[in-house]
């Protein structure tokens, strides 16, 4: 079977300048626009000559150009600056400094909105380092579009883009140096959404493992692949009955990155079910098609494995990849089926579709057996996490420590998550009459019974589960710098935690 999935991802080329940008040469030029009590203000003033200024400004509400966070206008520049098109994008209300999140929504709603265009300028704030980390990273990430598999491409992406970014730090190292993180960054980010749009045709489980073999060629990282034949013989009770109903068997992937003096030792563990059927416990044909998601979490782990090594992060990281597809079909698991997982808890499977846990279960007990510091698992794991969080805000459970750890590294990232319980109560619900423990529990609170279920596999070493079921595939209105479809959330999360952890040592 032949896939064309593929990982290799280029950026648009970033750079700095100091300029006045009315004389940019490039083919659209983006400024920010802020409401005020009197209207509306164009940030950097310099940006645009006074006579267009006024005139936007005052003709702004039969524009209807509000400023607000976002919102993005183009607009002729009528030959007052060099650029033929000027694009206006919205930071919301006017204040003295703009948080980086904001900067990075509106420079990605802008390059969103852009995506085709191949020479862009941006003039937005971007005068102290870290706001013109945002810029860069909310350019970069805007700059996604999914075309593999259109021949009649309607817009067709550029060849090379190229982003110049008005900053008075052109000169600086730091400035530098945040340039090339945005970029490693938004590769990783991007190859992501580009795993998690993959068609499932496409993207089955020797695919992935292929791909993610070939990925890390250039870098440091090892890799080693497990088959149906290596799984079986190791135990890997979770991942051969997930994948046993397919006739593409599934495969567990290990990167290692090991830097020469790790401060510390952390093993991400994600969930790569490449596509989710249910199995016997089948779901609803109504939106079965975003279940070619459901490997975002291994997708994420790879690509994180891989910018830790790029940005040459001094804190070794496994990444355990447990891919899977679940089908039902004569060979599937069936509910009542008794499975034993690695380490030899025999697991009761009560509903084929609560299989994330199942490949989770090895991938974490694979994980200690290498002894880490700190183990993340990342899964789109329920559906109750989107009942409870939404689409865009992710779930962090796990072991207190370590679940403030991340939740810290989100919000320095600018992904959303959010603390959850594990109220040990709802261990009694996954009882199973026959076996240690069974994989479906209480009617409510299924995203912490998933949890917990988990919490049977971890000992104790510090944890934290990410449920990114609703986040990692967009299937309402685009926004900010995330299109449709996958987002590549968790990447820059995991990443902060392990820059994070590098910095205290
Ligand atoms: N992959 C799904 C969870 C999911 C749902 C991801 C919606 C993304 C969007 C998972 O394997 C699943 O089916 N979970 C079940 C568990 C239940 C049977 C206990 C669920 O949440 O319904
Ligand atoms: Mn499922
Ligand atoms: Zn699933």
């Amino acid at each position: 079977m032949a896939s064309s999935a593929r990982y290799g991802w280029n950026v648009a080329e970033l750079t700095l300048t100091s300029k006045d940008p009315v004389k940019l040469k490039a083919d659209a030029l983006v400024v920010g626009v802020v409401s005020t009590s009197a209207g509306i203000a164009i940030l950097n003033p310099q940006a645009l000559p006074e006579g267009l200024r006024t005139a936007i400004t005052s003709a702004a509400s039969a524009l209807d150009i509000s400023g607000k966070a976002e919102e993005v206008r183009r607009i002729p520049s009528m030959k007052t600056v060099a650029a033929p098109v000027i694009v206006l994008v919205g930071l919301g209300d006017e204040s003295p400094t703009y948080a980086a999140e904001t900067l990075r929504r509106a420079a990605g709603a802008a390059t969103r909105e852009l995506v085709g265009v191949s020479n862009i300028a941006v003039a937005l704030p971007a005068d102290d380092v870290d706001a013109l980390a945002a810029v860069a990273e909310g350019t970069l990430l805007g700059s996604y579009d999914f075309t593999r598999y259109r021949t009649t491409a309607a817009k067709k992406p550029a060849a090379t883009v190229n982003i110049a970014l008005v900053t008075s730090l052109a000169r600086s190292k730091d400035a530098a140096s945040a340039v090339r993180r945005a970029k490693v960054l938004a590769e990783a980010v991007h190859n992501t959404r580009d795993l998690v749009n993959a068609a499932p045709n496409d993207l089955f489980p020797a695919a992935f493992a292929d791909i993610a073999k070939s990925a890390v060629k250039g870098t440091s990282i090892k890799v080693s692949v497990l088959d149906e034949k290596a799984l079986e013989a190791g135990g890997y009770g979770g991942l051969i009955n997930v994948g046993k109903g397919s006739t593409r068997g599934p495969r567990m992937v290990k990167l290692t990155y090991t830097p020469s003096r790790p401060a510390s030792k952390v093993a991400l563990v994600g969930k790569g079910i490449t596509f989710d059927t249910g199995g016997i416990s089948i779901k609803p044909a109504k939106g079965m098609e975003a279940m070619k998601s459901d490997m975002a979490g291994a997708a994420a782990v790879l690509s994180t494995v891989i910018a830790a090594a790029k940005l040459e992060i001094p804190v070794a990281v496994t990444g355990y990849l447990c891919i899977a597809e679940n089908m039902p079909s004569g060979t599937a698991q069936r509910p009542s089926d008794v499975i034993t997982v690695r380490g030899g808890t025999t697991v009761e499977v009560l509903n084929t579709d609560a299989e994330g846990r199942l490949v989770l279960a090895d991938g974490l007990v694979s994980a200690l057996e290498d002894k880490p510091d700190v183990v993340v698992d990342i899964a789109t794991l329920t559906g109750a996490q989107v009942v409870a969080l939404g689409d865009r805000v992710s779930a962090i459970m796990g072991t207190e420590e370590t679940r403030a750890e991340l939740v810290a590294a989100s919000d320095a990232s600018g992904e959303q998550f959010w603390p959850m319980p594990l109220p040990q109560e709802l261990r009694a619900g996954l009882k199973s009459k026959v076996a240690d423990i069974a994989n479906i529990g209480d009617r409510f609170g299924g995203m912490l019974s998933a949890g917990i279920f988990l919490q049977e596999f971890v000992g104790s070493t510090p944890w934290a589960h990410l449920d990114i079921a609703g986040p990692a595939f967009n299937e309402s209105s685009p926004h900010g710098y995330t299109g449709s479809g996958g987002t590549g959330v968790g990447v820059r999360t995991m990443l902060a935690m392990l820059e994070a952890r590098a910095a205290k040592a």
